[in-house]
């Protein structure tokens, strides 16, 4: 029997998602968003492409979430993007409610979904849907690190004239300028790159992955990154939605884990058809534990923002 994916935020990452799951037969798809027609347009938009793509993947739109009932799957990538003018705490505060409400309605209709949380602040957002939905932390997880190592993957590649396929990265920490690329654990074909480049250069890597949305966004003016957290998403889903139990960087909610308590970070993790299945410690040398711990407290300030909020 074929799974229920809902994406809700029909915008570029949630129709992109949408598409991606359809177009890889993953689930039938529920794209729901508050814009009167944008779900039910996008939805049907992408229907009509199946018979070329190839799928038989079912996709519908709708503006409530009775249509989402029974989900296996929730993308949330809800949310606006930061404008002129408007503070971080603003930010903060506008999504914060926007979660809230997705939230208690996701859960109303699919009390045993996963949830993957894309909206941004990714890790604020994390803390909100964790605590709305009362679902045990397996299953609220945050993607960043998928896209953050995607980012280092693709410029190692692009550095090293090799193909991306053989090249793996792990970022852990938060989503912001404060993640941490680790040099140690990223290789091509097996070999750490600390083997093949320069310091200087993996540092010059390892930046422009830190500054990977910003640099997105500084060209497209108009809007964020799309496509590669779009892919990033539907990686995270597929092994949740297959039990393939791949390991990948997520934002997960940790209980002393690399010393840190009551937490969404950036770390690696097993997902299976439970979820989150295992957190996986590595042993971090001083320098990498000291960046996770400066990450973390970077993701503490907000989460604290957002208790004066109440
Ligand atoms: N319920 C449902 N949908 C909502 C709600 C709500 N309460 N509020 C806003 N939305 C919808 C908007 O109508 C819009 O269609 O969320 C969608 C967001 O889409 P975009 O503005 O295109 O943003 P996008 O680029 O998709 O990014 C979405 O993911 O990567 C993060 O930082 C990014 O937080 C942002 C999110």
């Amino acid at each position: 029997m074929k799974q229920k994916v809902t994406v809700v935020g029909a915008g570029n990452v949630g129709a992109t998602a949408a598409q991606r799951l359809a177009e890889k037969e993953l689930a039938d798809v529920v794209l729901v968003d508050i814009i009167e027609g944008v779900p039910q347009g996008k939805s049907l938009d992408l229907a009509e492409a199946a018979p070329i793509e190839k799928h038989d993947a079912h996709l519908a739109g709708a503006n409530r979430y009775e249509a989402s009932a029974g989900s296996d799957l929730v993308i949330i990538t809800a949310g606006i993007p930061r404008k002129p003018g408007m503070s971080r705490d603003d930010l903060l505060a506008i999504n914060r409610g926007i979660m809230k409400n997705v939230v208690s309605e996701v859960v109303r209709y699919s009390p045993d979904a996963i949830l993957i949380i894309v909206s941004n602040p990714l890790d604020a957002m994390c803390h909100v849907a964790l605590e709305e939905s009362g679902f045990p932390k397996n299953r609220v997880i945050g993607m960043a690190g998928v896209l953050d190592s995607a980012r280092f993957r693709a410029f190692i590649a692009a550095e090293l004239n090799v193909s991306v396929e053989n090249v793996q990265a792990l970022v852990l920490g938060g989503h912001g300028d404060t993640m941490v690329p680790l040099p140690r654990f990223s290789t091509v074909a097996g070999v750490p790159i600390t083997e093949l480049m320069a310091p200087e250069r993996i540092e010059a890597l390892a930046a422009r992955t830190r500054n990977g949305g910003a640099e997105i966004v500084g060209l497209l003016k108009t809007g964020s990154a799309y496509y590669a957290p779009a892919s990033a998403a539907v990686e995270m889903a597929e092994s949740i939605l297959k039990d393939k139990k791949k390991i990948l960087p997520c934002a997960a909610y940790l209980e002393g884990e690399y010393g840190l308590t009551g937490l969404f970070v950036g770390v690696p993790v097993k997902l299976g058809k439970n979820g989150i299945e295992q957190i996986i410690s590595l042993s971090l040398a001083p320098d990498e534990q000291k960046a996770l711990e400066k990450s973390a407290a970077a993701v503490r300030e907000l989460v604290e923002a957002m208790k004066k909020m109440k």
